[in-house]
């Protein structure tokens, strides 16, 4: 069964609805394991199309310029960061119909496991893709044993706080960048099984 037999491929303000609908079902695999129009995947090791990734990041992070101090690390992401990231965890692509349309790193951090560069398309956004990828991550912390998220945003990013809450994370600590006395990020974190 196709996903967009379910629900229709172009309904993508139904996707939200969709993943809780498969939850209830007890059926989420099929979205991710690829066999719908939109899937979630761990890149493999041989993976190499760095510069739709870092695409994807930078134009999903470009509303933070002038709103963020210090600047994103986005602007400056290189090949050697992303795959130094993806080595120390994984990698997550969501694609739709093979598109790329989010992406999130996820490596162990202390006790939790770590979620960085989550990105989703702009025009994608507010669709569930985010709460897709946070669920695939969610289970591949569960298989690896680890029983709690974490994330970073800034502080400048009140509507990321209240995203980042609505998928289960709670404020845990405020931290500053090198050289600044003020807060400039927030941690959050969330259980592993909800
Ligand atoms: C933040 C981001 C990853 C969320 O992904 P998404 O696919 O847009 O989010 P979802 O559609 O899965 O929404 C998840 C929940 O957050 C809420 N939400 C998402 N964006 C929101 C916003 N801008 N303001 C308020 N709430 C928001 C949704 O309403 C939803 O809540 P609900 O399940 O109670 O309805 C995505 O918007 C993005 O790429 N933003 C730009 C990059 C960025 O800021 N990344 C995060 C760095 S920490």
């Amino acid at each position: 069964m196709l996903l967009r037999d379910v629900y229709g491929s172009h309904c993508r303000g139904s996707l939200r609805q969709l993943v809780r609908w498969l939850d209830e079902v007890g059926n989420v695999k099929l979205f991710r394991n690829g066999t719908g129009a939109m899937a979630v995947n761990r890149a493999s090791s041989e993976f190499c199309d760095w510069d739709s990734v870092r695409r994807l990041i930078q134009g999903a992070f470009a509303y933070m310029d002038g709103r963020i101090d210090p600047p994103s690390s986005a602007l400056t992401l290189t090949q050697e960061v992303m795959t130094a990231d993806a080595s120390k965890g994984a990698l997550l692509l969501a694609k739709d119909e093979g598109a790329l349309a989010g992406c999130v790193f996820a490596y162990p951090k202390g006790d939790a496991l770590y979620i960085a560069k989550l990105a989703v398309q702009p025009a994608m956004q507010r669709s569930g893709i985010g709460s897709l990828l946070v669920k695939a991550v969610r289970a591949d912390a569960r298989r690896r044993g680890f029983s709690c998220l974490e994330l970073q945003t800034r502080i400048e990013l009140t509507e990321n706080h209240i995203a980042s809450a609505r998928m289960g994370f709670v404020k845990t600590a405020e931290t500053a960048h090198p050289g600044y006395q003020r807060p400039t990020s927030i941690t959050m974190r969330a259980p592993v099984d909800v």
